[in-house]
């Protein structure tokens, strides 16, 4: 078991990883504490819940609304919480953003903490402090930066979780690698037999490793100021395009704009052709790539949209090498151009 601290100024979060899921009684206070879960991990894991009030949302993204916060803060007032309640979430990214969202606005703000369930939720989406709902579809457009007291992931619970889900949660995994960690990614090459299987020791070590690299980025840069947070961001400039415009799940999607931003990368002289050349590869052999077709003058229409834009420049995340990521100011037309040679090579 490892336990990853992040302290803030004003609060602390513990991160185990290779806990036992349901020792998160250990943290909770005996009285005023509400788990909020989904349909999928109520059934599967429910009867080992203990004696709790349980608040169970349809699974996916269609619960992280404002109307499904509105009928848990009903059911929390009619459960007599108070402001020394207590929220768990036990889920993927989808029940940690929304429990995390409500724990923060439910009487100005509960204490929280989540068992995360999914792959991509126990590298990503339940570490950081970031939590938020939709409102149509504008994606995590109200929400705020708030860390959970703690997390739990337990990669024993990845085994009950669909292929299509356990896949989307690797491409997140490698992203961590190729940004900041040439082990991790080596590590990945290494082992993909492991890792399709479901290795849980290999997945233990690899969820640490991903976890702490991610807690790195948030001690130095909460709330996405200095911009050192906005490495994460890579892949997903052109990955959520695609994720909306072709309806592909998140990290399939962050894997295909992970393979533009590598071609980019090597455009721009920045990454051997060879280096690119592993990465795909790795990225195929995880199951990773899909065809999707997106028109350009979609993916035109949407990078000047994108949240990350600043008047005709965007910030778009390249490499320089496997494990190492750099920040460049792009003019938005420029990388368009950038991304139709590539298309036509
Ligand atoms: N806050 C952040 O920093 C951050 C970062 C990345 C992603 N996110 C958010 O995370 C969400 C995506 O998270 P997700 O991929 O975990 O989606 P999800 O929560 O919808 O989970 C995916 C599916 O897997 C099921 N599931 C989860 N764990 C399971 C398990 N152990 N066994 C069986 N089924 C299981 C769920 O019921 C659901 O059907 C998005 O809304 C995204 O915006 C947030």
């Amino acid at each position: 078991m490892n336990r990853i601290t992040i302290n803030l100024n004003n609060s602390k979060s513990e991160i185990y990883i290779g806990l036992n899921w349901n020792e998160f009684s250990r943290f909770i206070p005996v009285q005023n504490t509400v788990i909020i879960t989904d349909d999928n991990i109520k059934n599967i894991y429910g009867s080992h819940f203990p004696q709790l009030p349980v608040f169970s949302v349809k699974p996916g993204e269609e619960s992280k609304t404002l109307q499904v916060v509105t009928s848990l803060t009903e059911r929390l007032l009619e459960c007599g919480i108070d402001r020394s309640g207590f929220l768990v979430g036990i889920g993927g990214g989808v029940v940690c953003d929304l429990t995390g969202f409500l724990a923060s606005v439910y009487m100005r703000g509960i204490r929280f903490g989540f068992v995360s369930t999914s792959l991509l939720s126990q590298v990503d989406a339940s570490v950081g402090g970031k939590n938020a709902v939709n409102l149509g579809k504008v994606k995590n457009v109200l929400g705020c930066f708030r860390q959970p007291e703690f997390v739990i992931c337990d990669p024993q619970m990845l085994n009950t979780l669909p292929e299509e889900e356990y896949l989307s949660g690797l491409a997140e995994l490698i992203k961590m690698g190729l940004i900041m960690d040439y082990n991790l990614f080596s590590l990945a090459e290494q082992n993909k037999g492991r890792l399709l299987n479901r290795d849980i020791e290999l997945l233990e070590y690899m969820i640490s490793v991903s976890v702490e690299l991610k807690a790195s980025v948030v001690r130095e840069d909460e709330k996405e100021v200095s911009g050192k947070r906005m490495i994460l961001n890579f892949g997903h400039t052109f990955g959520h395009v695609i994720e909306t415009m072709a309806g592909m799940k998140h990290g399939f999607a962050v894997a295909a704009g992970m393979v533009i931003a590598s071609d980019i990368s090597v455009q721009a002289g920045l990454l051997e052709p060879a280096a690119r050349d592993r990465i795909v590869n790795l990225l195929k052999e995880l199951k990773l790539i899909k065809e999707y077709i997106v028109p350009d003058a979609v993916f035109e229409e949407m990078l000047l949209k994108d949240k990350k834009k600043q008047g005709d420049n965007i910030s778009f995340v390249l490499l320089e090498s496997p494990g190492k990521a750099v920040i460049s100011k792009i003019n938005t037309r420029e990388l368009m151009e950038f991304y139709k040679v590539l298309k036509r090579s």
